[in-house]
């Protein structure tokens, strides 16, 4: 089928427009899930990089790109946008194709989102230990790469729309909706924050200041969180949990009602993020209140998520895969807790500065996007290149405990830390006087870095036992033909 594909594209040329039902996009998702392992090795590795030099900064061997300030934009953006960002692509594409029983819009946009994207990714790899930053967090990269970013989400949101608009189921699939979501939000988020006047190639200024700059930004880096980190790995959680399980989603219902009010809660908690600032008081207090709200429509997904397994639950003894989902909608449960309590202003004032949001980030981050992401793709990546199943599914079960002991180890040594700082930090003697020194509480935390270190390493030696797992499945196989789209839709 797909030599007729690429006959017909051949043939046709440049009205490659004209589409050829050929099975579904099989391989724009292969090349996705191929470049979620590659950025996930490089991301982890840039952390576990940085997390020593928190334990031992000697380690930046007084050499510039090697700074600390400079590698981790670079994880960040490694882990989110080049990790989470490809699993996202592939996921969402090959999710669109198996529910809407039709293939991609447009193959040749698809390609270009790919190689667009990977563009993005390597010119943030070669600008960031340059230093050539806009200095506003996740929004790092420089104008000329903001505009590539826009056009290929641009390409992005065609490529996906254009999908649903030629589906021939009627209905739209919940994970869809998420999906959609996320692509339309994080195109008007990335658009907005990065409104700029360029002076040259590599430097531009924000057209926002003061205080105004500050909630453009938090607005912006909460919604990422909300729609990137969260909305979209929502979608893959609807597919690929029901799938794995052999059950159908516990309750449709309260997808659809946890869908917009997730999605209309979020975006009003970016304050929470600026607390005791300039920002008015009133704003603050507006971000704590529905980020407590928030709390209820996270909960909705993580139990319509674990619910789903009801009737099930032996399956978790045997399927390591549905251990990597289920475990991951448990951090998702924990994290979407910890916030909501974060962002009262009390319990903010000891958290914030302090390596508890860093350990929050994380049990979010590692716990609930990794482990989604990790879990999907052992699901996906049999099927794309036609085996029955991951060659080892030992392996698979190996790099569950290996990443769960590794995610434990870096959120419960940053929590303990954290509030250590917090209370170390607000410790006054009775003559009011700091009762500590700053480098004696730095002192007493580079214990638990080491800790975070050794979490981190071994949830990077997790990533690596999966690409070796995915190589030995790979080799000798001969690529698939693209499946075929069921007729009776
Ligand atoms: C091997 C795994 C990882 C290690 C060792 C690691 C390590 C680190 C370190 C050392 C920092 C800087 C903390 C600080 O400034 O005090 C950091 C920040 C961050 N990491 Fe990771 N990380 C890992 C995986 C991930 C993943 C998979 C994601 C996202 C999907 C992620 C997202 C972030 C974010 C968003 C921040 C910034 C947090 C903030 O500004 O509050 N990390 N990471
Ligand atoms: C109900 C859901 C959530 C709420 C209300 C919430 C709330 C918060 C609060 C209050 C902070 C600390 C802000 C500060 O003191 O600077 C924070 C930081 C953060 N959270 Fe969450 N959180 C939620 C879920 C999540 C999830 C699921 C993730 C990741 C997947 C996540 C990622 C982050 C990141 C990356 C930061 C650090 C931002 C920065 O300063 O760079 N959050 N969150």
């Amino acid at each position: 089928m797909s030599t007729v594909a690429s006959d017909a594209t051949a043939i046709l040329g440049s009205q490659a427009h004209v589409r050829v039902q050929a099975g579904y996009n099989d391989g724009i998702v292969r090349q996705f899930v191929v470049m979620t392992l590659v950025w996930g090795v490089v991301g982890m590795l840039v952390g576990a990089f940085i997390a020593a030099q928190l334990a031992w900064p000697a380690l930046n061997f007084d050499i510039p790109w090697l700074t600390y300030s400079r590698l981790r934009p670079l994880h960040t953006n490694a882990v989110i946008f080049a990790f989470g960002g490809s699993a996202l692509f592939a996921t969402s594409y090959h999710i669109v194709q198996r529910t809407c029983h039709v293939r991609l819009f447009s193959d040749r946009l698809a390609a270009f989102t790919f190689w667009g994207w990977q563009l993005v990714i390597v010119l943030a790899a070669i600008t960031l230990p340059l230093g050539i930053t806009q200095s506003k967090e996740y929004a790092e990269l420089e104008w000329p790469i903001d505009l590539l970013i826009a056009v290929v989400w641009v390409a992005y949101a065609v490529v996906f729309f254009g999908t649903i608009a030629l589906r021939k189921v009627r209905h739209i699939y919940v994970a869809n909706w998420f999906f959609a979501a996320y692509i339309v939000t994080i195109a008007v988020l990335h658009i907005v924050n990065n409104v700029a006047i360029p002076v040259s190639p590599t430097k531009s200024y924000i057209v926002y200041s003061g205080v105004v700059d500050a909630m453009v930004q938090w607005w912006y880096g909460h919604n990422a969180v909300g729609f990137f980190l969260t909305a979209a790995f929502l979608g893959m959680m609807y597919y690929f949990v029901p799938k794995q399980a052999g059950r159908p989603i516990y309750s449709y219902r309260l997808s659809i009602v946890h869908f917009w009010a997730l999605i209309s809660i979020y975006m009003w908690a970016g304050p929470h993020h600026l607390h005791y600032t300039t920002l008015p008081d009133w704003a603050q207090s507006l971000g704590v209140v529905f980020s407590l709200i928030l709390l209820a429509p996270s909960w909705g997904g993580m139990i319509n998520g674990i619910m789903t397994l009801s009737g099930a639950w032996h399956k978790l003894r045997t399927d390591p895969i549905l251990k990597f989902l289920i475990v991951s909608l448990s951090f998702y449960g924990m994290s979407t807790f910890e916030g909501p309590m974060m962002s009262i202003k009390t319990v903010n004032a000891l958290s914030h500065y302090t390596d508890w949001t860093i350990g929050h980030v994380h049990s979010g981050a590692l716990g609930w996007v990794a482990f989604m992401t990790i879990g999907s793709m052992y699901a996906l990546l049999p099927k794309l290149y036609g085996r029955e199943q991951m060659w080892s599914s030992r392996l698979i079960d190996v790099h569950f405990w290996v990443a769960t002991i590794g995610v434990v180890l870096y959120v419960a040594s940053m929590w303990i830390a954290g509030v250590m700082q917090g209370l170390m930090w607000r410790a006054v003697n009775e003559d009011g006087t700091l009762t500590y020194t700053f480098v004696e509480s730095l002192a007493a935390t580079q214990p638990f870095y080491i800790v975070r270190l050794l979490g981190g390493v071994l949830f990077l030696a997790g990533m690596l036992i999966m690409v070796y797992n995915t190589v030995r499945t790979v080799q000798g196989s001969t690529i698939p033909a693209d499946t075929p789209i069921p007729q009776s839709a």
